[in-house]
C-alpha cells in the first residue's frame, strides 16, 4: 500500500527536525533542503510543489531573524510572506491542506500580568518580522482547509536555538543573565511535532483548518518570562549532571540588558503570551506543559554531544 505523501518544507529547521524524528511512519515524507527549493525564488515553489504532488504540504521554513529583518526586509519578506502565498496558491491548485506557522510577535504586546492572548484579538506587529508573518498567516489563511498555527519561544535538542544555545553558552562556563520582565510561551518542538501528528489525519479527511495558537503553558501557570526557561533549562541540565549543581541563571531586565549588550534592532512585545484553550479543544485534550520538554531536550543534546 502506497503511504500518502507529506512535503515538510524547512525540514532541517527545529521543527522540522522533530516532525521527522517523530513522524508516525503513516506516511512517506518529503523533505527537500534549501538546495533543492530556495523559498526566495518565488516562481519556483508553486511548479516544485505540483511537481511533487503531496497529500499535504507542512512549511516549517521561515526568516526568523528578527533584528536582522529590519535590514533584510525584502528577503523576510519573500520567505515568510511571498513564498507562503506560492504554497498556499499551489495547494489549492491541487486542492490538499497547508499546515503553516506562525508567532506570538503578529501581536504589539500588553502588560505583565495580562490576560494571555488568543485567536480573536486584533494582531498588530511592532517589528519587520511580525508584519511579514502576519502577512504569511493570512495568506495562508485565505483557504479554510489551511492550518495555522502560531508558535512561540521555541526550544529543542534540534539546531541553534533560544534553549540550545543558552545551555552551549553555560556548559562553557559563562554566566547567564536573563530579563525576568519579557514574558511569553516557551514551546518544546517535540510537542509541537506531536501536535501536528494529532491534526494532520483530520486535515487529510478533508476537515477545516483554522488558526490556533500552540503555545506550551497551562492555567496553572499562565506565563513564563526568559528568565524561567533558562531557569528551568539550566535545573535540567544539572539534574542530568550536564552542569555543576550550583549553577544558578541571574535574572536582569530588558532595560539592564540593553545598557550592557545594546539596544536590539527590532520591538519586542513585553508580554505576548498566547493561550491555546482553542487548539485544546479541538483535540480533546491539553496541551503538554513547557515544562514536560525540559528533560527530553537536555537529554537531546546530550546525546549530540
Ligand atoms: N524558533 C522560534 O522561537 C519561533 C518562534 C515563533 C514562531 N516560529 C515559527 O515556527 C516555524 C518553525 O521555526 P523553527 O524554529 O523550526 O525555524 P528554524 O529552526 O530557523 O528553521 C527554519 C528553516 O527554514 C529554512 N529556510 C530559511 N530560509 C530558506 C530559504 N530561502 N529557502 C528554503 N528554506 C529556507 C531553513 O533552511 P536551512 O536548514 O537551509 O537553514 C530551516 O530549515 C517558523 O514558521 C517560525 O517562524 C518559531
Amino acid at each position: 500500500m502506497q503511504l500518502p505523501k507529506l512535503l515538510i518544507l524547512g525540514a532541517g529547521g527545529q521543527v522540522g527536525q522533530a516532525l521527522q524524528a517523530s513522524s508516525p511512519g503513516l506516511y512517506t515524507l518529503i523533505t527537500p533542503t534549501r538546495a533543492d527549493l530556495d523559498l526566495t525564488a518565488s516562481a519556483a515553489i508553486e511548479p516544485f510543489i505540483i511537481a511533487t504532488k503531496p497529500a499535504l504540504v507542512i512549511n516549517c521554513a521561515a526568516y526568523n531573524f528578527v533584528d536582522k529583518a529590519e535590514q533584510e526586509r525584502e528577503r523576510c519578506r519573500l520567505i515568510n510572506a511571498t513564498a507562503v502565498a506560492r504554497m498556499a496558491a499551489a495547494c489549492e491548485r491541487l486542492a490538499i491542506p497547508l499546515v503553516h506557522f506562525s508567532t506570538d510577535y503578529v501581536f504589539e504586546g500588553k502588560a505583565a500580568g495580562s490576560a494571555l492572548y488568543t485567536e480573536d484579538e486584533p494582531p498588530c506587529p511592532v517589528n519587520h518580522y511580525g508584519q511579514t508573518k502576519l502577512a504569511g498567516e493570512r495568506a495562508a489563511l485565505a483557504q479554510s482547509r489551511n492550518l495555522v498555527l502560531r508558535v512561540s519561544w521555541v526550544f529543542s535538542e534540534f539546531g541553534a536555538n533560544m534553549g540550545s544555545r543558552m545551555l552551549a553558552a553555560a556548559c562553557a562556563g559563562q554566566p547567564l543573565r536573563m530579563a525576568s520582565d519579557q514574558w511569553g510561551s516557551p514551546t518544546y518542538a517535540g510537542h509541537i511535532a506531536e501536535t501536528v501528528w494529532a491534526l494532520v489525519p483530520a486535515l487529510l479527511r478533508g476537515e477545516p483548518g483554522g488558526l490556533y495558537h500552540l503555545s506550551g503553558l497551562s492555567a496553572v501557570m499562565p506565563a513564563a518570562s526568559r528568565w524561567d526557561l533558562a531557569a528551568g533549562l539550566v535545573e535540567a541540565a544539572i539534574a542530568a549532571a550536564m552542569l555543576p549543581a550550583d549553577y544558578r541563571v541571574d535574572a536582569t531586565t530588558q532595560a539592564q540588558w540593553q545598557a550592557l549588550f545594546g539596544v536590539p534592532a527590532a520591538s519586542r512585545p513585553d508580554f505576548s503570551a498566547m493561550a491555546n484553550d482553542k487548539l485544546a479543544a479541538r483535540l480533546g485534550r491539553a496541551l503538554p506543559h513547557w515544562q514536560q520538554g525540559l528533560a527530553p531536550c537536555v537529554t537531546g543534546l546530550l546525546a549530540q554531544s
